[in-house]
């Protein structure tokens, strides 16, 4: 995160659509260091991910943040509660026919007006992986146009706001990576 100038300078710009009543949501928050960034910059700012084992490394090295362990297909949060979400890297786990429904999720929870980051890598390939950074693993991954999000915000209540894609750094897997931010417009259901 440190290394990563442009993760912070994106980041710090989304803070700022916000105010001290605003509450966000760090969707598939990892050990918490996005979710930790932006609650050192004043958001009250919760994560959340479907990892039990995450959120105990998150609730461990940030003792004063709230963290929970939830499914972002189906989440424990009330209808239009939280005014901005941030999926950092967290919907390339899940596979292109269910992400319509984590879109669906996020429109549900967000109040209207509410803004959304969303990070992924870009491509258009999606399957397992048996091996990454020369470790032997079984993960699902799924890469994104910038088509691709801009159909699935537009498609689920949110107006497309601004699109950044920008070229991997030296240390980081090589593979381009899109910043999409949204704003709820309309209800989908
Ligand atoms: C690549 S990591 C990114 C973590 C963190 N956002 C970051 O940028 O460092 C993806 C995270 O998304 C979580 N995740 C994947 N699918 C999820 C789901 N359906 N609900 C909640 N979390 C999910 C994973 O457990 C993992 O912690």
């Amino acid at each position: 995160m440190n290394q990563k100038e442009s993760d912070r300078v994106i980041l710090d710009k989304f803070a700022a659509n916000f105010g001290s009543e605003s509450i966000i949501c760090d969707m598939g928050c990892g050990p918490g260091h996005i979710t930790r960034y932006l609650f050192d910059k004043g958001l009250s700012i919760f994560g959340i991910d479907i990892s039990e084992r995450c959120i105990e490394i998150a609730r461990r090295e940030n003792p004063r943040m709230r963290f929970q362990v939830m499914d972002m297909a189906r989440l424990d949060i009330a209808d239009e509660s939280i005014d901005g979400i941030i999926a950092f890297y967290s919907i390339i786990h899940t596979p292109k026919r269910s992400v319509k429904i984590l879109f669906c999720e996020f429109n549900r929870v967000l109040k209207m007006g509410g803004k959304i980051l969303i990070v992924v890598k870009k491509g258009s390939t999606e399957g397992y992986v048996d091996e990454l950074v020369g470790l032997k693993t079984r993960l699902y991954f799924t890469n994104f146009t910038e088509e691709d999000l801009e159909t699935y915000l537009r498609t689920s209540g949110f107006e497309l706001i601004s699109m950044e894609t920008r070229q991997p750094y030296d240390f980081e897997i090589p593979v381009e990576r899109i910043y999409a931010v949204g704003t709820k417009r309309a209800r989908y259901i």
